[in-house]
């Protein structure tokens, strides 16, 4: 059987290296700068961001790497490693929502959004090259690595201030969002910016995504060494195709909201908070009270998992906390578990990879980010990551499905300038 892969994160000097060769080779001179941001992944709260609920991502080792130089023109023109040597250019001026095709409507789109707002009219175009060890389409937020880095990259070049705090990188999120939702069209919660921009070296970021809290208050940083405490987290890419534009998500989205507004709340998080302040034992009865009150099976899953998601997010943190490594595992079971069975997201691969890493000995294991194919973790004892993937790996080819791919992962550090 074929040994499992391990992708490799790309690291700082040969990030430089890789971005600064390819910005040379396309425009003939040197870049202003070098920047990087991380892809994500989710440890717990899944489809709880546009709920105005909780989640809980570290920043991996896997990074996107821009060599950038602002122009004095409007012009915007993109390279990657991975575009085949071709140049992607776009004019910024008149540009609309939608307007840009392809994977340049990410950087692009981060600039359009920018000078829509009353701090980035002074924002020009661009010369940019690309490197990146997030794979693509594994669910891992390889576009807002991309989205990310571009925003960090201008903030700096143009002086707007906004990169050199945790407050200021907020205001880098939402130009990153409206890169993804508003230029490229891909319906995203915030999970994904906020981890690439706010989460801290060793830490798992808590992030609350109501919107009436500031800045300050909507993230706490929890420890998250792992190998202090003997265990490894796999990260694992199914490879089975992985897309957010296919309605799935938005229809999800769009049931939450109507959902929310028939129970009469603003938001599925003000249920959540109810249930959640009450004792264990009672919660089960009071999900059941209020699904009871939407009509459609549909709706009662959807709603039942959004609310029980959110309070394994601080039951989970708390575990973790306290070093109680077997409830944190049952924590991702149960997430796992809601997703398949209540939110529906899952795919074939996704579930037999869990439940291969649960057999083997994982304290537990769960898909992370939006579903429908892209990556699966799970926390393990040092040492068994590798074995772990292995069988599954080898659960895959026995089925005759393309060949997983893993991560070693520790959490990472936010985006940065890295030259
Ligand atoms: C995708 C989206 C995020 C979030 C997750 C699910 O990754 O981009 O905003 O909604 O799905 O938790």
């Amino acid at each position: 059987m074929a040994q499992i892969e391990f992708i490799d994160a790309l690291g700082v000097d040969d990030g430089v290296r890789q971005v600064t060769e390819l910005f040379r080779e396309a425009f003939g001179e040197e870049p202003a700068g070098v920047w990087d941001a991380p892809g994500r992944v989710n440890l717990i709260g899944e489809h709880t961001d546009y709920n105005n609920g909780l989640c809980l991502p570290i920043a991996l080792p896997h990074r996107t790497f821009i060599a950038l130089k602002p122009r004095e023109d409007t012009k915007v023109r993109v390279i990657s490693t991975l575009s085949d040597g071709k140049v992607s250019e776009v004019d910024l001026d008149g540009l609309q929502a939608g307007d840009v095709e392809g994977w340049a409507a990410y950087p692009v789109g981060v600039a359009w959004a920018m000078r829509n707002t009353n701090f980035g009219t002074g924002v020009r175009g661009f010369d940019a090259a690309f490197a990146s060890s997030v794979p693509l389409g594994g669910g891992l937020s390889s576009s807002a690595a991309m989205t990310c880095s571009t925003a960090l990259a201008l903030d700096d070049v143009y002086d707007l201030g906004f990169g050199s705090t945790d407050e200021g990188r907020v205001t880098l999120v939402r130009m990153a969002m409206s890169a993804e939702n508003d230029m490229a069209g891909a319906a995203t919660g915030g999970l994904d910016q906020s981890a690439s921009l706010r989460c801290q070296e060793g830490m798992a970021l808590l992030l609350d995504c109501d919107p009436k809290l500031s800045a300050v208050d909507s993230v706490s940083q929890h420890d998250f060494d792992l190998s202090k405490r003997g265990l490894e987290l796999l990260v694992l890419d199914t490879q089975a195709p992985h897309s957010l534009n296919d309605g799935q998500y938005e229809s999800r989205r769009r049931l939450c909201e109507e959902s929310a507004a028939a129970l009469g709340v603003d938001s599925l998080r003000v249920l959540a908070d109810d249930v959640n302040a009450r004792p264990e034992q009672e919660r089960a009865d009071a999900i059941a009270e209020i699904i009871a009150k939407l009509d459609s099976e549909e709706a009662k899953k959807r709603v039942r998992h959004v609310l029980t998601e959110i309070g394994r997010v601080t039951d989970f943190v708390e575990a973790f906390r306290n070093g109680d490594i077997a409830r944190s595992g049952e924590l991702f079971n149960a997430s796992h578990d809601s997703l398949r069975d209540d939110y529906e997201v899952t795919v074939p691969q996704l579930d037999v990879a869990v439940d291969v890493a649960r057999t083997e000995g994982a304290y537990g294991a769960r898909m992370t980010g939006g579903g429908f194919g892209g990556s699966i973790i799970a926390l393990v004892d040092e040492g068994k990551a590798e074995p772990i993937a292995q069988k599954i790996a080898d659960e895959f080819d026995k089925r005759g499905w393309n060949a997983p791919r893993a991560l070693a992962v520790v959490a990472s550090q936010p985006a940065e300038r890295v030259q």
